[in-house]
């Protein structure tokens, strides 16, 4: 019984049990079932978004921000830039305490790159109400290909803990049609 002690000092020198055998079979097996099902959900679930991850510093970041920031803005809105960037362009959102920043005009079915990236510590992009997840490190620009296909205004949460304002930190995307 394993509510005792094993009656022999040696005990990981015995046979392994037949049940405990079948139990790490079974654990293997359905190990590698979800390795497989995780590259196929990929594809067919469109649960993963494809991303692609660069280094950068927040200094570097925040330059190209910036420069698509003074070139694209078509508004302000609450103090934040409303930046409508030319379709199939790299597109720059930056994470900080406790902000998105700038507020993004996209076009409907129109394909960007929205960089992603953080000034200070983590946080996490979580656009609503579509549930599109990703972390957002500071030192690495996290590059996701999208294609917005409906109009209408997306919020954006912060979803990983960074300190005292971190249920501020919301932001705003349109889709334009
Ligand atoms: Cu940023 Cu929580």
């Amino acid at each position: 019984m394993s509510i005792t002690p094993p009656k022999e000092r040696i005990w990981w020198r015995e046979p392994i049990a037949k049940v405990e055998l079948a139990w790490i079979l079974i654990a293997f097996v359905w190990g590698l079932f979800m390795f497989f099902m995780m590259i196929y959900w990929h594809g067919a679930g469109k649960q993963n978004l494809s991303n692609e991850a660069y280094k950068t510093t927040p200094v570097a970041y925040a330059r190209k921000a910036q420069a698509v920031v003074d070139e694209h803005t078509v508004r302000q809105e609450s103090g934040f830039p409303v930046v409508h960037p030319p379709p199939g362009s790299d597109v720059y959102l930056i994470a900080r305490l406790w902000q998105w920043w700038p507020i993004l005009e996209l076009e409907k079915d129109q394909s960007y790159r929205l960089h992603l990236s953080s000034m200070d510590w983590q946080h996490g992009f979580s656009l609503q109400p579509v549930n599109i997840n990703i972390q957002v490190h500071p030192g690495y620009d996290m590059v996701l290909t999208i294609k917005p296909d409906r109009a209408g205004e997306y919020g954006i949460v912060c979803n990983e803990y960074c300190g005292i304002g971190h249920h501020t930190m919301v932001g705003r995307l349109y889709v334009v049609e």
